[in-house]
């Protein structure tokens, strides 16, 4: 019985589609979110930066003695996460790899269209691991930085998210894929609107969400660890950094939670890191 919290981490609140994941398979533990939503996008910063800030928000986790953390940021896991493994010594779990393995196991024709931020795109981490993979799967990806504006805003679910989402898909319309990868975590909140305009152009698509594998990987972990939280009933410490109103709002709506167990606290990171 290991009752210490798992640290989950996001730019914003893309990262509670992993949370969700993680609480439908391991809902006996207990969770500390951060969404550092005062300084997303990290979509379209550089890497030295992305290495910094990311590793300022799990530091600040991190003083609650956690026994994994999980970067529920594909950003932060395509190019910042040597850098903190480095850094820290707990596990932690990014959504990268697990990504790439669900998607090569689920395309039947070897072409799947991915989408992401810039940061992820330009890394080229999906294409070099799922070539790893598979040599003969071809992929094209496409950063799609106002989607997750859009969804941090709130739309991932009525027509002004479905509007933007269906202008990015044209990209691939001479693309016969049978597979899209949501390759930022904004974007499987939004799934619904992307299912329905599939259905609504007769198109089948297998839609792969990196955070089920990733839920995965943190049980494979916390079972070699033998650090189940059994017979708890587990809770989420939610922080954001900026304002705490605006964070509830979206993650009760996001958020597979009921809206009483939602209360985000903001943290100033320079002043709680200089503190320490
Ligand atoms: N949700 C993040 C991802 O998975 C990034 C969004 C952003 O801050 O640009 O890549």
């Amino acid at each position: 019985m290991d009752k210490r919290s798992i640290g989950v981490f996001d730019s914003g609140v893309g990262g509670i589609s992993v949370l969700n994941r993680l609480l439908k398979l391991l809902p006996n533990e207990n969770y500390i979110y951060i969404g550092d939503t005062a300084r997303m996008p990290y979509g379209i910063r550089s890497e030295e930066n992305i290495k910094k800030i990311s590793s300022d928000c799990i530091e600040f986790i991190s003083k609650e003695n956690l026994k994994a953390a999980v970067i529920a940021c594909n950003t932060v896991s395509s190019v910042a996460v040597d850098h903190l493994r480095d850094k820290f010594d707990f596990p932690i779990i990014e959504v990268v790899t697990p990504g790439t393995v669900d998607a090569t196991e689920v395309t039947k024709n070897k072409k799947i269209a991915l989408i992401a931020t810039d940061v992820t795109v330009n890394s080229g981490v999906y294409e070099k691991y799922i070539g790893m993979r598979d040599p003969q799967i071809e992929v094209r990806s496409l950063a799609c930085p106002k989607l997750v504006l859009t969804i941090e805003a709130g739309h991932a679910l009525d027509e002004i998210g479905a509007e933007i989402i269906e202008d990015y898909l044209k990209f691939f319309d001479d693309f016969d894929y049978d597979t899209l990868v949501f390759a930022c975590t904004h974007f499987p909140l939004a799934r619904k609107n992307f299912k329905d305009i599939y259905e609504r152009q007769n198109k089948e698509v297998f839609l792969v969400d990196p955070a089920y594998n990733t839920a995965l990987e943190l049980e494979k972990t916390l079972k070699n660890l033998d650090a189940f939280n059994e017979n708890n009933q587990g809770k989420v410490v939610f922080y954001t950094t900026s304002d705490p109103n605006r964070f509830r709002q979206l993650a009760i709506k996001y958020c597979r939670l009921s809206p009483d167990k939602i209360s985000p606290v903001t943290v100033d990171l320079e002043k709680a890191l200089r503190k320490k």
